[in-house]
Formats: C-alpha cells, structure tokens, sequence
C-alpha cells in the first residue's frame, strides 16, 4: 500500500471513530432533550404515586415568559425590559447560572401577596441602638422573637421552649458568633471545626477567613482523628446540616463523642424541602429567612440556643461585630413570617392570586415540579445521576413524600471527570464538587432560580441535541469528502 492511501485510510478510520462517539452521545443527549420537554407535563412529588392538585405551582405555569440578557450575558428576568424574548427564542448563549443558591423562586409568591406584606418605617422608628434590654439578646426585636416562636410552633420544626433566641445579620453572622462562643478562650490549640463531606462549601472559608487563634478548620468530620500523637483528646465543633446542602441528606452528627460540640445548621429543615418528622431539639440550631421564606436580601437569621452563657457570648460577639442587627430587616422580617403564619392558619384553599394558599404548599408543589422535570431528564440521560431521598411522613402537611431540596447534587457518570467544565460547554454554571470536600464529578446547581430561568435550563437539553446533531453532519460532510 503507498504512503498516500495509508495516510487517507488512518484519516478515515479517525472520522469513522469519531462518527461512532458522537452518535453516541447524540443518541444519550437526545434523551435528555425529549425528556426534558416531555416531563413539564408529569408532576407527582408524593410517595405511593399519590398525585395532588397542583395549585401553587400552576402560578408559576402561568408566569411570564421572558428572560433578557443582561450586560454581563447572564440571564436575568424581567417584566417590563424591552429586550425581553421568550424563553424558546433562547438559541443556547445565554448564560444560566445555576451556581449560587440565590433564593429568587419565591419572589412570585410574595408579589402576589402584595400589600399583606407592606411595611412602612418612618423616620423616627427604628432609631434607638437597643430593642429590649430586659432580653440577654438586647438588639433582638420583639415582634421578630414572637413570630419566630409562633412560626416553629406551627409547623413543628424546632423547640423554642427555654431556649435563647439571638437574632444574626444573616445565618452567616450566627455561625461566627457560634464559633466564637463554644471555643474555649485559653485552648491550648485551636479547635477543630469539622463537617461531613460533602459540607456546605462556605464552612471552611468562613471558619478560617480570619485565622483565628480559637478555631481552625479540621475538613471532612468522616476523616476527623479524634486523638493527637499523644493520645490527646482533641476538641473540636461538628457542623450538622440537615438536609445538607449539597446533596439534600437527612444528617445526623458523625464523629460521636460524648464531649463533641455540636452545631446544628437547619436552613433547609422546612416543608417545602423535606418531611417534618420532629421538632429539632439540639442545644445550638440556625435558622435563615434566606431559604425558609426567600428573603435572603434581608439578612436575617436566628440561633436557638439551650445554654444562657452560649446565647451570651454570642450576643457579645455581634455586638462587637455589628453593634447589633437591623432593626428594618427584623421588623420586615416578622412581617414576613407573620404572613407566612397567617397563611397556614386560613388553611391554604384557593391560588395566590386569591391569595389564600399557604406559602408551604405553594413552595412545596413549586419543588416537587421542579425535581419532576429534572429527574425525568437525568433519568434518560445516562449521562448524570441524582441522589435518591427515602419516603417520610410529614406532620405539618400530613402527607408522605421524599426530600425535594435546594439543590441537585448531580454526578456525571462513566469516563467524564470533571463534571463543572461539562455544563459549562452549555452555558451552565453549577459549583463543582471540590468546593464541598468532594470529588469533580459531582456538581451542585440551584433548585432556586426565578422560574424563567428554571424554564431556560429545562429547554437546554433540546438546543444541545441540536448542536451535537449539526457536528455529526459535519463530520458526515468531511466523510465523503475525503
Ligand atoms: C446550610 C446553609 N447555612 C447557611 C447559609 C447562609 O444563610 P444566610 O443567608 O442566612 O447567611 C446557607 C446559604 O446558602 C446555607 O446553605
């Protein structure tokens, strides 16, 4: 055989190899396409193919249909832009960021509420530095503190009885002033801060921002050696977050010993994420608006805390940091979980517009559509994988379903490693899994989004059936050309 024709035959026989992988992958990412359009009609998120009338989530069906770009090509909503296009005009360019846990979801539900949320603070209110000094948490508003125990009792998630309410900027200041105050002030070594992997992937940046003297940040609480070379006990704080952001676990604290502190972050411990069991009844819990009720512009959290010399420490620590928390945030606060309260006590009959349907079973059905679609995407995938969440009875809503949290912890099966770099050849940013003490074949994206953009990333599948089906014609092209 001459060299010429050798050459052409080696050339061919790539393009052939190449044919073959691409119609494969054309054939598994064509699943992914049909699924994705055809799953908006299934929604069932109930145990036992228990199917509910959808009522809350028909608001989101009618919601606009329009996205525009903004000026950093990131997708963005809008009711009134004048560039706005359909989402089936979106042609795959457009960016959807999936990366940050951004609460914008419930922004529909809360527009609709409209005034039974207003609050007007005039000049003069607010002004004082101190909202109770017969409180040990002396900035913490009164009305917030009520709502707070009025909304746990509710819905039966925590124990507020004989505990220490300290109201944070944030859950994020609650966890410093934790840190803060569980640590022995004359340790002789830094306290190891701990956390079963995957955790959420803020821990060690927050735990070792500022390289404290008190604590450090001791990584996986799976790998945590609870004794130093000399057979020492070492000290050390576990984070318990429950469900875990990033996979939706139902956690409980893994290194076990009876002198272990422990932190419990219950962000995600509502009814719309994942069964109420029991009322949390832990020493130290967080709690955030930012992912019970959407507000995270707010910035407001709060601990419940057992201990009266914790709560104190941790008051000191905020108000050291930040002379205390936002008056208008804890009185916008309590307005909203209010509402939220009053919602559930009329019972829920009826759609937002009427506004009568209880902020629960509309955020809930919202989930339960949304992890429908995505799992009968990733199902007929091949290519991805989502955690699997048992069944539990929820005593608040008085039904069974299975955890439908935050996020999709999703993993890339077969050969593909790097599951971040994946998506983002679609134009979809996701937080890769080394950010959570974890491997880069998993990736976190929000469950979170507004629903334009939720949309957006459903019918991306479809434009990438059409990508990869214009490369297998080009190879077909450059086949017979040769
Ligand atoms: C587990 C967990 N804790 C705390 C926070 C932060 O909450 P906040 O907005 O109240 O600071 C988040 C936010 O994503 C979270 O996922």
């Amino acid at each position: 055989m001459k060299m010429d024709e050798r050459r052409v035959l080696s050339l061919r026989n790539v393009l052939m190899v190449s044919l073959a992988l691409n119609v494969g992958l054309i054939l598994r990412i064509g699943y992914v396409g049909e699924s994705w359009r055809r799953s908006k009609q299934s929604f069932s998120g109930l145990c036992l193919e228990k199917k509910q009338e959808n009522r809350g989530a028909s608001m989101a069906d009618s919601s606009l249909k329009v996205v525009h770009v903004s000026e950093r090509n990131h997708v963005s909503s809008s009711s009134t832009s004048s560039t706005a296009r359909t989402e089936f005009e979106d042609a795959g360019e457009s960016v959807i960021n999936l990366e940050q846990g951004d609460p914008t979801m419930y922004e529909r539900y809360w527009k609709e509420m409209g005034e039974k949320t207003t609050l007007v603070i005039s000049g003069w209110q607010s002004i004082s530095y101190f909202s109770d000094l017969t409180n040990l948490c002396w900035f913490l508003e009164p009305s917030f503190a009520d709502s707070v125990i009025r909304l746990h009792k509710l819905v039966g998630n925590a124990v507020t009885q004989d505990r220490h309410i300290v109201v944070g900027t944030g859950s994020t200041q609650l966890f410093q002033a934790a840190l803060y105050a569980l640590c022995p002030p004359n340790g002789s070594e830094p306290m190891s801060v701990v956390s079963a992997a995957p955790y959420y992937s803020s821990y060690p940046l927050m735990t070792d921002f500022l390289k404290s003297g008190l604590y450090k940040w001791g990584g996986d609480a799976h790998r945590f050696s609870k004794d130093d070379n000399n057979n020492n006990r070492r000290p050390y704080i576990e984070i318990v977050t429950s469900p875990n952001n990033p996979d939706g676990s139902t956690r409980r604290a893994v290194v076990n010993r009876i002198d272990g502190i422990l932190v419990h972050d219950l962000a995600y411990y509502w009814p719309q994420y994942t069964p109420i069991t029991s009322p949390a009844d832990h020493d130290l819990m967080l709690f955030t608006v930012s992912k019970s009720t959407g507000h995270a512009g707010t910035r407001i959290g709060w601990a419940l805390v057992k201990d009266k010399e914790v709560a104190k420490k941790m008051t000191k620590f905020i108000e050291l940091n930040t002379i205390g928390v936002s008056k208008d945030s804890q009185l916008r606060a309590a307005k909203i979980l209010q509402a939220v309260a009053d919602s559930c006590d009329r019972g829920g009959v009826g759609s937002p517009e009427e506004g009568q349907a209880t902020f629960f079973e509309y955020s809930h059905n919202l989930m339960t559509k949304r992890w429908n679609q995505l799992r009968a995407a990733v199902e007929k995938s091949q290519l991805f994988s989502l955690p699997e969440f048992p069944c539990g009875f929820c005593k608040f809503s008085a039904q069974s379903f299975q955890s439908q949290p935050a996020f999709a912890w999703l993993k890339c099966e077969g050969e593909m490693e790097d599951c971040e770099s994946l998506l983002r050849r679609w134009r979809i940013l996701s937080r890769g899994g080394k950010h959570f003490g974890d491997t880069p074949k998993y990736v976190r994206i929000s469950m979170l989004p507004r629903d334009q953009i939720f949309h957006l990333f459903t019918h991306r599948g479809g434009i990438i059936y059409q990508d990869l089906g214009k490369k297998i014609k080009r190879l077909l092209y450059l086949l017979t050309k040769n």
